[in-house]
């Protein structure tokens, strides 16, 4: 799995994504929706990249490469390194297969130790279990409830707060086999991409933006 940033020839695959009737009640009605919103988007991101992603979930095929899906970060804080991820979208003839989980357990590994976050968190509404249940395989922890915050549908509907810190990710390694030990491994692949990641050190300050950051990938290899 990889998770480029998303470019022009994507604008087609992105508001199909959100306007899938499995996808649009889960998303906020805020998010961007049409082609020109994600262009904006998509602009935004080349501009900051550290603080902007937009991002397409894809998986390698031999000599070409299939897009499952999406999902985006923003800076919530940037004294306090904190990112916002949202958004998390897979197409759902993908869906079920644990690539949720890989693509979240992906972005919050790029975020702290290519971008050097020190949190990541995601604010889920409370009737998508499944989506908290995906941020939780990833090592979300469930942080909070906001009661009745957001009005959908004609009624109030509460939001799930989930968040990850930059010291949870050692424990989370050791705890989560499953991802580490498979040859895709997020773990031996940010080693092989990130010094910070390989010899264990803090995360590049924020500020001191990579000259390549704007093309930077995350991949694994499957
Ligand atoms: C959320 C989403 C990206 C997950 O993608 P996915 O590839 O299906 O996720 P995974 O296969 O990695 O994991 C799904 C997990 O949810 C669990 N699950 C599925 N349906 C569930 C439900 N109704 N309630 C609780 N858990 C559920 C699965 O059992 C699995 O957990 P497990 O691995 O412990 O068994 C996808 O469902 C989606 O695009 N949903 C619509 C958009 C959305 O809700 N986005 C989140 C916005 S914050």
């Amino acid at each position: 799995m990889r998770l480029p940033r998303a470019e022009a020839h994507d604008l087609e695959f992105l508001p199909e994504l959100a306007a899938d009737p499995d996808t649009e009640p889960f998303l906020a009605p805020i998010s961007a929706q049409t082609p020109e919103e994600f262009a904006e988007e998509i602009d935004r991101a080349g501009r900051e990249p550290r603080h902007y992603g937009r991002l397409i979930i894809e998986r390698d095929l031999v000599g070409s490469a299939e897009r499952m899906g999406s999902v985006a970060y923003e800076v919530a804080n940037r004294r306090s390194r904190i990112a916002y991820v949202y958004e998390l979208a897979a197409a759902s003839r993908y869906r079920g297969r644990g690539s949720g989980v890989e693509a979240a357990w992906l972005l919050v590994r790029f975020l702290i130790e290519e971008l050097g976050y020190h949190r990541i968190q995601v604010e889920i509404y409370a009737f998508n279990e499944r989506a908290i249940r995906v941020a939780e395989r990833a090592g979300f922890i469930r942080e909070g409830l906001k009661r009745k915050a957001y009005w959908r549908n004609e009624t109030w509907i509460d939001r799930v707060m989930l968040g990850i810190v930059a010291e949870d990710i050692d424990r989370l390694i050791v705890a989560r086999p499953r991802i580490t030990s498979r040859p895709s491994s997020a773990v031996r692949v940010a080693a092989a991409v990130s010094p910070a990641a390989a010899g264990g050190r803090e995360p590049t300050a924020p500020g001191l933006c990579k000259p390549s950051l704007a093309r930077w990938v995350v991949t694994v290899a499957v």
